[in-house]
């Protein structure tokens, strides 16, 4: 698996993070607990049923579609498949 890291200083980070709006941060927590997926999935790294969502935006996985391997980006854009 192929991943990217954005290496951050901790202050840049701080202000990075200030700067994301507060209601697009509540927005995506209110779906995740309205559909229920923090049952199986944390969003602080701890493992439950399912794999952590700490990290998992902007980075790359390889997933098969119609049995052929293609890498995909976890971000806000909707991926189809070719
Ligand atoms: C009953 C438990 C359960 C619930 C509820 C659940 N998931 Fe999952 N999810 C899993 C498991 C298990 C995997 C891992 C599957 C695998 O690796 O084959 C997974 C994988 C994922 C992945 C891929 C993560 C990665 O790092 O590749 C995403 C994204 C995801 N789930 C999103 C959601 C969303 C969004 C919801 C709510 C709408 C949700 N899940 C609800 C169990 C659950």
């Amino acid at each position: 698996m192929v991943s990217k890291v954005v290496v951050m200083q901790e202050e840049d980070f701080e202000s990075w993070y200030a700067a994301v709006p507060a209601a697009a941060k509540d927005k995506g927590r209110q779906v995740l607990e309205e559909k229920g997926c923090l049952g199986c999935h944390s969003t602080d790294g701890t493992a439950r049923i399912g794999p952590t969502f700490k990290g998992l935006y902007d980075s790359s996985v390889t997933v098969l579609t119609n049995g052929k391997e293609r890498t995909v980006k976890a971000d806000e854009n909707i991926s189809t498949g070719p």
